[in-house]
């Protein structure tokens, strides 16, 4: 797979994974109890582990001048905000526990199907590593996220 290929496919996926921080943080500040409180602000905590390991991956595949460093990071906080926005504004729309915990499985969804998207391109071991240990903790998020809702019925 062409270096650029991989870099792009990094840039989208540290996006997906900001996104989820973003996500449960907002989510946690709506938690109706400790327990939810705990566990989303715990999920905000792995999302962001996944945000610093892609971080480092870039930066030690892709060692770039210091004016494309700062260009890069231009362009992810723009579209960064982007997704911030459409995510908040997503979340503010929903109320009561159920929705919550679906929207937060619906995004599991989406990140463990391009984290298999990606395992069957990518070739790197250490990438292929990384991106497994990503798909299995989205996975755990997603039966936890499932579980918890259903519990409410
Ligand atoms: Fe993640
Ligand atoms: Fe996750």
């Amino acid at each position: 797979m062409d270096p650029n290929a991989i870099q792009e496919i990094l840039n989208k996926m540290l996006l997906l994974e900001e996104s989820q921080v973003t996500l449960y943080s907002a989510l946690a500040a709506k938690a109706p109890n400790e327990e939810l409180f705990y566990g989303l602000q715990r999920l905000a905590k792995i999302e962001s582990d996944h945000v610093k390991a892609i971080e480092n991956k870039l930066k030690s595949l892709f060692p770039a001048p210091e004016e494309a460093i700062s260009n890069l990071k231009n362009a992810l906080t723009d579209g960064g905000l982007k997704i911030f926005g459409s995510t908040v504004s997503a979340v503010q729309g929903l109320t009561g526990l159920g929705p919550l915990l679906r929207a937060g499985a619906a995004a599991e969804e989406k990140a463990m199907a391009d984290y298999r998207q990606h395992i069957a391109q990518i070739k790197d071991f250490e990438l292929r590593d990384m991106f497994w240990e990503h798909l299995i903790d989205e996975e755990l998020h997603y039966f936890w996220l499932k579980k918890k809702g259903e519990q409410l019925n």
